[in-house]
């Protein structure tokens, strides 16, 4: 007998719980659900591609139900104002699951922490010290010095007698040039040597990033449905194992800058930190979390773009011809682009501009978290509410794009937008107070990339693959990869001697 009440009581409670909601607030519309869990198990993997479904359903702003969580989703251009400027400091809290408050030590760190004195002060030092346009340009040689690597790697593989006319995988090469130019900016260190061999300490490195990465993806029911915890036990050793590894990594590191820290090295990430620690009054758990953060978020973000960019570009020979043109015109054939060419090269500009539109490398943002009741679209969204901006919809809405999933970098070129926030239609970087901090930096490490690889290289798809037939699939998840790593034939195009890496030169 005792079974089937069980169930019955869930049932109830969650009934009366979601009329209850219902009642008390004007919520935006929402698909129907099941008890308890809700629209848990409606939420198909690429949950972008699922929201801009519902919204052409339940409009452009609709509720989600994940477990007894609430869950809002904004779709349009005009709601996402709502959220990131006009609600914009009521919406920035972050959401934080169990496994999230331990890694960030309760939201002491930056990407998880709430709006409030913590992260203004954090947010501060982001923008006057780390990314500073002095740091930034004062880092500029790192990033030249991973790209030119990068150039030297395609050109061997790709003059190899054996590989001639074979297809390479691209992925092969960007994610180096991420991975060293994070570990390099952010912790002073390279950790691969110039045959992409990592070293001991890049191995330690790379288990660290990949438990985060394991944290994230292994999320229980009991997240969603919080009185299922007393049934799940929180899995407290994929973070705790995580924690021990970064704290003794990091640790460790922080040792050996301390001892260093002299005014040639302060550029790096970890040594500005240091030396401003006292300034900002930051504890040391601070200083790990933030270091960990910008890891986590600069890593695959510039790589994950790239390599959408190429797939564009091989599906349309018409622009990669106009930029490499551009390139050749304005750098020649004589020498190697850098960052200072990019203000005379607006046509390649535009397409990063463009591939950031179709292809954000963080289709639904990060969410966030409504700090107190707020209307957003003339609905209430109640304290705790966690909030979704689907920038991927956005970009691709026909209302505010000309044949929107058309890759045309023209149409930056006649319309002057802004893709850091300024203009609603396009945000790949989300807006307001929660914008991207390394904004610039990303712009910048993927038109670098972009400009190297067309200027130095002839490209085409995988013998046998015509432009249109190549694979756009996605893979889930918080960050858009390509389903499938891009084949590509790469042919040098430029004399010998400028495929030399910057790193050996
Ligand atoms: C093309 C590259 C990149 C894209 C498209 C991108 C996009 C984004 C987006 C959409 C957000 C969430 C904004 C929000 O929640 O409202 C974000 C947050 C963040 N990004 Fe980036 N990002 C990129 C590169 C980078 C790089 C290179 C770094 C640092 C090295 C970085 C550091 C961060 C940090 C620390 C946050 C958290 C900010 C906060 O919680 O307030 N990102 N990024």
């Amino acid at each position: 007998m005792a079974l089937p009440i069980l169930p019955a009581t869930l049932l109830i409670i969650f009934l009366a719980y979601k009329l209850y909601k219902k009642l008390q607030y004007n919520l935006p519309p929402s698909p129907s659900g099941l008890p308890i869990v809700g629209n848990l198990y409606d939420v198909t993997p690429l949950k972008h591609r699922c929201f801009a479904e519902w919204s052409k359903k339940y409009g452009p702003i609709f509720s989600v139900f994940l477990g007894s969580q609430l869950n809002v989703v904004v779709c349009s251009a005009d709601l996402a104002k709502e959220v990131l400027k006009d609600n914009d400091q009521q919406l920035a809290d972050r959401y934080r699951s169990r496994p999230a408050t331990t890694i960030s030590k309760d939201g002491t760190d930056f990407i998880w922490a709430d709006y409030g004195p913590h992260y203004v002060k954090v947010r501060k030092l982001c923008t006057l010290e780390l990314f500073s346009p002095k740091r930034l340009e004062a880092l500029r040689p790192i990033r030249e010095d991973e790209v030119t690597d990068m150039i030297e790697a395609l050109f061997r593989a790709s003059t190899k007698s054996d590989n001639a006319g074979k297809s390479l995988l691209l992925r092969d090469y960007l994610g180096p040039v991420s991975f060293n130019n994070i570990t390099r900016l952010i912790l002073g260190k390279r950790y691969m040597d110039s045959d992409g061999k990592l070293s001991q300490e890049g191995q330690d490195f790379k288990e660290i990033a990949m438990a985060r990465i394991d944290i994230s993806r292994n999320i229980s029911i009991a997240e969603y449905v919080p009185w299922l915890r007393w049934f799940f036990l929180v899995d407290n050793v994929g973070p705790a194992k995580y924690l021990e590894l970064r704290e003794r990594f990091t640790r460790k590191i922080l040792q050996e800058r301390t001892h260093a820290l002299t005014k040639e090295n302060k550029q790096h990430f970890v040594d500005a930190l240091l030396s401003l620690q006292k300034e900002y009054d930051l504890s040391e758990d601070t200083v790990v979390g933030l270091l960990w953060d910008m890891v986590a978020a600069g890593m695959d973000t510039t790589a994950v773009v790239a390599e959408w960019a190429m797939a564009e570009l091989l599906r349309h020979p018409r622009v990669l011809q106009k930029a490499q043109e551009e390139i050749d015109r304005v750098v020649g054939t004589d020498r190697v682009m850098t960052e200072v060419d990019f203000s005379n090269l607006p046509y390649l500009q535009c397409v990063t501009k463009e591939v950031l539109r179709l292809h954000p490398s963080t289709p639904n943002m990060l969410p966030h978290r409504a700090s107190t009741n707020v209307k957003v679209g003339g609905y209430d969204i109640p304290k705790d509410t966690i909030v979704h901006v689907n920038v991927w919809a956005i970009g691709r809405d026909p209302a505010i794009w000309k044949d929107p999933l058309e890759f045309r970098p023209e149409r930056f070129m006649e319309e002057d937008i802004d893709v850091k926030g300024q203009n609603f239609r396009v945000l790949p970087f989300g807006a307001g107070r929660r914008i991207c901090p390394g904004a610039q930096l990303g712009i910048n490490m993927v038109t670098s990339m972009l400009g190297h690889l067309l200027h130095h290289f002839n490209w085409s798809p995988a013998p046998g693959v015509k432009p249109q037939e190549i694979d756009l699939s996605e893979r889930p998840g918080a960050v858009c990869f390509m389903l499938n790593p891009l084949p590509v034939v790469a042919t040098p195009r430029l004399p010998a001697h400028l495929y030399k890496s910057a790193l050996t030169a």
